[in-house]
């Protein structure tokens, strides 16, 4: 409202540029708008249309002390609850309440006092306490030397609207909030997680160096060469799944097993174990990362298949090389082992007491939905395994 004490005459219309901006209608307005106050104007078509208009107007004088308003049309008593009389005279702050934003009634003091126009929303009370939002637009009115004589203001409770946009706001940052909330809690439960897998991988870990060491003493008092053998292959297997516990424990990915680095990691340990200087490793390998439920029988099956190339066939201090292949191919990845070595005896016998190994190999490759296939190299090898990379392992186990 107009709570601004205007300085007597100190605007003109260089000044404003309101007499630029409203132009030739100017005089007209002013000589309409002379005329009217509370009491006169009945006959003045212009008088009329504001004293019966649903806008709330008010018309005040900064030519008086404190700006007093000298003019209220019937909406504006009927929005503010005030009577006529208790208005007439009276400075616009007295609408002010203790919530009406301090800045917001600053703005209008500076535009009074600068003789401009200005529109904003603004927290207003009516007589009996109760607040509503007040879209003020002010704007002085001056006559043809400059001199601005009146400020005219229009009022629309836009409380609804002004509630409205609050609430939006309001729910706006309360499901920011939320959100904020939720994701540290969900990052806070992912950390658990993580160290909770991590966790429970180096106890798995632990207990497979429990497993092998149980199985390397029970080999020791075993005497058979081929049930020592069978012992032998077992602590191998036990020791590829421990393998795989030790990069799922070391990757801080706990939800992707890197299939390279642990053939990498296998494949040196088995030839180390075997205590074959003899035998030249080569990889040949490309990125491939697989769901980690798949990495127990990816990581039993290599071990099978490069066990079976350093046990059979480098015989008789034969030397050699036993390279391994991995490569992705759009869904599926490939898994290439392949030695330069005696070769497999044909037919290659798949059943019986022998081969468990093959068997074992075969179970494996039903669960990944794999395909395998064992070739002749010219000399050696080459056993060629295509697995999907995404696809859950089936739960057949035999
Ligand atoms: N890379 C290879 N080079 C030559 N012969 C092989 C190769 N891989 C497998 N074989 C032959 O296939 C046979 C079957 O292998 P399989 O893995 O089933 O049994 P195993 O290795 O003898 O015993 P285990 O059950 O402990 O694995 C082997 O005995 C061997 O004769
Ligand atoms: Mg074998």
């Amino acid at each position: 409202m107009l709570q601004g004490r205007s300085r007597r005459g100190v605007c003109k219309p260089d000044d404003t540029g309101w007499k630029k901006r409203d132009g030739m209608e100017q005089d007209e307005a002013w000589r309409l708008t002379d005329q009217l106050h509370a009491s006169t104007g009945k006959g003045d078509p212009f008088a009329a249309a504001v004293r019966g208009t649903r806008m709330a107007m008010i018309i005040t004088d900064p030519r008086q002390a404190d700006n007093p308003i000298v003019y209220v049309n019937n909406a504006f008593l009927a929005m503010s609850g005030y009577g006529r009389d208790e208005i007439m005279g009276r400075n616009c702050r007295f609408l002010q309440g203790p919530d009406t934003d301090r800045a917001a009634v600053r703005q209008i003091r500076e535009a009074v006092a600068e003789c401009r126009d200005i529109a904003i929303d603004l927290l207003n009370y009516r007589k009996d306490g109760t607040s509503f939002w007040n879209a003020l637009y002010l704007s002085p009115v001056a006559n043809e030397a400059g001199e601005v004589l009146y400020f005219f203001a229009s009022q629309l409770d836009v409380t609804d609207r002004v509630d409205a946009h609050l609430k939006t706001q309001q729910e706006k940052e309360h499901f920011e909030r939320e959100v904020a909330r939720r994701t540290h809690d969900l990052r806070e439960a992912l950390a658990a997680k993580t160290m909770l897998v991590h966790e429970v991988d180096h106890r798995v870990k632990n207990n497979l160096q429990m497993i092998s060491s149980l199985l390397v003493l029970q080999t020791r008092t075993i005497t058979d060469p081929a049930a020592r053998a069978s012992m032998d292959a077992m602590l191998k297997r036990v020791e590829a799944l421990g393998t795989v516990h030790r990069r799922l424990y070391q990757s801080n990915n706990v939800e992707r097993f890197d299939v390279t680095e642990f053939a990498r990691d296998l494949a040196t340990d088995l030839v180390r174990g075997s205590g074959r200087d003899d035998i030249r490793l080569h990889f040949d390998f490309e990125a491939v990362e697989v769901p980690v439920a798949k990495a127990p029988p990816i990581a039993l099956m290599m071990n099978e298949l490069v066990t079976n190339a350093l046990k059979h066939a480098f015989p008789d201090g034969r030397a050699g090389r036993l390279s391994i292949l991995v490569a992705p191919a759009e869904k599926y990845f490939t898994i290439k082992i392949t030695d330069d070595g005696v070769g497999m005896p044909v037919p290659v016998e798949i059943s019986g007491k022998r081969s468990f190994g093959k068997r074992l190999i075969e179970t494996l490759a039903r669960q990944l939905n794999a395909s395998i296939s064992w070739q002749s190299a010219n000399p050696g090898t080459a056993v060629h395994v295509s697995l999907p990379r995404e696809t859950a392992v089936s739960s057949e186990s035999q």
